[in-house]
């Protein structure tokens, strides 16, 4: 299960990604915001972040202006790994080495066929366990203070 998010920016984004998702057969939880007026990026990157950190969804993908206010608001929720990305070798790293489980983009920076392929790479790449990666993964959830899921 996807958990979705975006703010005013990136609603009109989020549309093509639902249909992406839709034509795919791929399962989400929608978490707003549902129009083009102005909102707080922070309340539906907490709303989609807790669904995740919950364990209720699997991965994340947030969208707001630049992306980069929603990867701000993801990771300071336990747990989260949020990512930034506009390139599909980011988008392929930072699943294959941080395990990220939220990919953040930018609607004011990428073209809906680019957000596309980003999402599709994140989707299907699967993480590098078991070796430095895990170990510096743990790290991560050290800092968050989740060191005892290990
Ligand atoms: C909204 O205008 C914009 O600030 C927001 O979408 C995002 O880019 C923040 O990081």
């Amino acid at each position: 299960m996807i958990a979705l998010a975006c703010d005013h920016g990136g609603f009109e984004l989020m549309g093509f990604v639902k249909s992406y998702l839709d034509e795919n057969g791929l399962l989400y939880r929608d978490f707003g915001t549902h129009s083009d007026e102005s909102c707080d990026y922070p309340d539906f990157a907490a709303l989609a972040g807790r669904c995740i950190a919950d364990g209720e969804c699997d991965r994340g993908i947030l969208i707001c202006g630049t992306g980069i206010g929603m990867s701000i608001a993801a990771n300071k929720i336990p747990g989260i790994r949020a990512a930034l990305c506009s390139d599909p070798f980011s988008a392929e790293m930072t699943r294959r080495h941080n395990d990220a489980n939220v990919i953040c983009l930018g609607a004011r920076v990428l073209a809906a066929g680019a957000a596309l392929k980003l999402i599709k790479i994140f989707l299907s790449t699967g993480f590098e366990s078991g070796g430095r990666h895990s170990q510096r993964v743990r790290k991560l959830d050290e800092l968050d203070g989740l060191a005892e899921l290990h």
